[in-house]
């Protein structure tokens, strides 16, 4: 997909701050330093888009992003991390709810996992929810460069257990040598209205 611009909009905390307008949205969720805003500036060709941290938790606001000005992308807060301080963390659980239950252009959710290891509790949690409310979800295993290739199918089908779905239906992916970067544009078009 070819992508002729992305632009940071703005960073929200709660519905008064989400950027107004009905074009389509995508939202990244995941475990805090699993790869999300490496995963976004991968996808848009952007090498500092999106600040990413060696240091968990960095990302605490919702950031939207405006991609070819049709579509947008929003790159949600990790979740799971301890040394987040207590205060943010109770933070987080009401302000992605509120987020992904009341947002009406969203269309769905990609939600990042790591493929060296198995879906977390957190990681199940939050899947299980989003197919529970009914939002279209979308599982990326990322870091898949760290994964050797002979050890690719045991991880894939430990995810996909954990899961519960078929293992077609995750895409694997790495922000390092861009693997899946094809497969996960395809299979986010119809969300974003290509
Ligand atoms: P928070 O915003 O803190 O929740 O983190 P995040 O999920 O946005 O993660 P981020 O993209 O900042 O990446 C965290 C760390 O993982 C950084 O050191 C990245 O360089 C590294 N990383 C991200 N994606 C990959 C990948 O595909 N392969 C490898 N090897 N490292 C990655
Ligand atoms: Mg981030």
């Amino acid at each position: 997909l070819p992508i002729q611009s992305a632009e940071f909009v703005t960073s929200a905390v709660a519905p008064e701050g989400y950027p107004a307008g009905d074009q389509p949205e995508v939202a990244f969720a995941g475990r805090s330093n699993v790869g999300k805003s490496s995963l976004i500036n991968c996808l848009l060709g952007r090498k500092k888009l999106v600040r990413t941290s060696r240091t968990p938790g960095r990302t605490q606001t919702l950031n939207f992003f405006r991609i070819n000005d049709r579509f947008l992308f929003v790159d949600l807060p990790g979740y799971g991390y301890a040394k987040v301080p207590q205060k943010i963390r109770e933070q987080w659980g009401p302000m992605i709810e509120k987020y992904l239950t009341g947002r009406k252009q969203l269309t769905g959710v990609v939600q990042i996992m790591d493929l060296r290891h198995p879906p977390t509790t957190d990681d199940l949690l939050l899947w299980n929810w989003l197919k529970e409310i009914g939002i279209p979800a979308l599982a990326v295993l990322t870091k898949a460069d760290k994964v050797p290739r002979g050890k690719r199918a045991k991880h894939l089908r430990d995810a996909v257990q954990r899961l519960g779905i078929p293992s077609r239906e995750p895409v694997i992916f790495s922000a390092v040598t861009r693997e899946g970067w094809q497969e996960l544009w395809e299979r986010l078009m119809p969300w974003i209205g290509y």
